[in-house]
């Protein structure tokens, strides 16, 4: 059984049927998957975080957003840029980036 570190929850607006439609995903929400995939694989933390695309959160005027866990920490109005930011604070120093939290 795989054991991250973390784990990271983004809203990509998923519905049942599997179609991606709604607000974070309007806001670039896809890319910021592909975004935390990149500077994981890039910092060779794949092993200590797994990401996971999800349905609304209900906070969709905050979106895009992101919550990490085990903290239960959530992030909103995500950047493409941001997520740098997210895994190099965060994943790698344990610290919570303030800025971003929601
Ligand atoms: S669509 Fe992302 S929080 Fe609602």
């Amino acid at each position: 059984m795989v054991s991250p570190k973390y784990h990271v929850f983004i809203c990509t607006s998923c519905r049942t049927n599997g179609a991606q439609k709604g607000f974070c995903c309007s806001k670039g929400s896809v890319d910021l998957v592909e975004r935390f995939m990149e500077e994981i694989e890039d910092r060779d933390l794949s092993g200590d975080v797994m990401v996971t695309n999800t349905g609304c959160f209900g906070i969709c005027n905050r979106g895009p957003i992101a919550v990490v866990y085990p903290e239960g920490t959530w992030y909103g109005n995500l950047k493409p840029d941001d997520i740098e930011k997210i895994v190099e604070r965060h994943m790698e120093n344990g610290e919570v980036v303030k800025e971003l939290q929601i």
